[in-house]
């Protein structure tokens, strides 16, 4: 772009500028003139070239990467939302009860309330047989709500419903609801969410919640503690409203993103008060209760499948991003599905966060359940990210 460029070009008299440029002949004005307009016709073939070839490139790249744009300025025009109040989280399995409850500034119960664990299931069986497992000592009823749509008014099998034998373990606490689906063409999928949501209230009512009984609100993926229920239930003073922090992993418990997942809420029921929900409720967050492992799929389907049945489903930009190979390279990095930037508040945030996710050696603290049956489950172990098509 520098004009010492057009000026070397010209002096090579590059047919163009041939004649214009031959300083053999005219004055120094007229010289310099010629050179002038030398440049300027130079500067012309350029900008065309430019306009032609340069300016659809770009506006390519700006099609395909708009999103990494936007999400990369976000922290210009989105301000984080306010900080949770973290509750420091105590725990070793050797140490009594009541003495955990006081390290919280709680006071031990002389028994535990009872522990609802309600859920919206879409088709993860693997995740629900660890999660169920997990809770089944501490849980007193399992509600779960299942429906012939996915939220983006895509029609689903009843995935639970023709599994239900597997479950026989939690069959005498199971209160199972099924709604149809809606199916309204081109509506936003928070609307089927909501509606979904709120038959769950109903559903609750059903398997007979009462005041004081403890409620867990959470998606499938959203895996609480054992011992973190269990405290919860065994102790008084709790908050009425707390949300769970849980490490973020992606794929499989190899890659661990963060521990910042905090939807998942413990609620001690109110009638009348109590909704179910997947927002924020509160500002408190008990550190370190669990993990939320999402998109932790066996086959390379159920990955498509979620890509499509998901309430972000805009995040499809182009169809590639559903080719069975792709994905499988995709899990095995650690990289996005959609191909987006993190969604961080801060330019230091997002710039951590770029590329791939580093893979984590460690199996320590997991769900129990998923190392008792290691071999059914070892494509969530570390080092096993290859998936079966299904
Ligand atoms: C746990 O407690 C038992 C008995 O009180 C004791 O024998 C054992 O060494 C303790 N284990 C740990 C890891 O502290
Ligand atoms: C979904 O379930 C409802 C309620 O059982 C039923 O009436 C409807 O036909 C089902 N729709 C599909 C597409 O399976």
């Amino acid at each position: 772009m520098d004009s010492a460029g057009y000026y070397t070009n010209c002096k090579k008299t590059d047919g163009i500028c041939e004649g214009i440029c031959d300083g053999e002949h005219g004055s120094k004005a007229v010289l310099s003139m010629s050179r002038l307009k030398c440049a300027l016709r130079g500067f012309d073939l350029k900008a065309l070239l430019f306009l032609l070839i340069g300016l659809p490139i770009i506006i390519f790249v700006i099609y395909v990467h708009g999103q990494k744009v936007t999400y990369f300025l976000r922290p210009i025009w989105e301000k984080p939302p306010k900080p949770f109040t973290v509750l420091p989280h105590y725990y070793h399995e050797n140490v009594s009860m009541a003495n955990l409850c006081k390290l919280h500034g709680w006071k031990v119960r002389e028994a535990p309330r009872r522990v609802f664990d309600t859920v919206l299931f879409s088709n993860e069986l693997d995740i629900l047989d660890i999660r169920w497992h997990e809770l089944s000592p501490y849980v007193s009823e399992f509600v779960l709500l299942e429906s012939n749509s996915t939220f983006t008014g895509l029609e689903k099998k009843l995935h639970f419903k023709e599994n239900r034998q597997k479950f026989e373990f939690a069959e005498s606490r199971l209160t199972y609801g099924m709604i149809g689906g809606r199916f309204v063409k081109g509506e936003n999928p928070f609307v089927e969410e909501s509606y979904q949501r709120v038959a769950l209230d109903q559903l609750l009512k059903i398997a007979g919640i009462t005041d004081d009984d403890l409620l867990i609100m959470s998606d499938v993926d959203e895996i609480p503690s054992g011992h973190t229920i269990n405290l919860l239930r065994w102790c008084d003073f709790t908050p009425e409203i707390l949300h769970l922090q849980l490490k973020n992993y992606l794929y499989s418990f190899q890659f661990m993103l963060d521990d910042k997942s905090w939807r998942a809420s413990v609620h001690r029921y109110r009638a009348g008060k109590t909704r179910y929900a997947h927002y924020r409720q509160t500002d408190d967050l008990l550190a370190d209760s669990g993990w939320h492992c999402s998109f932790c799929f066996r086959y390379i389907n159920d990955f498509v499948f979620k890509m499509k049945a998901y309430s972000h489903v805009d995040r499809i930009r182009f169809s590639y991003f559903l080719n069975p190979k792709r994905i499988q390279h995709v899990i095995c990095q650690g990289a996005d599905l959609f191909d987006m930037l993190p969604e961080e508040y801060t330019f230091q945030d997002i710039i951590a966060k770029l590329g791939p996710i580093p893979s984590t050696y460690s199996a320590v603290h997991l769900p129990a359940y998923l190392l008792e049956k290691a071999d059914q489950y070892r494509y969530l172990l570390p080092g096993n990210c290859m998936r079966e098509s299904g």
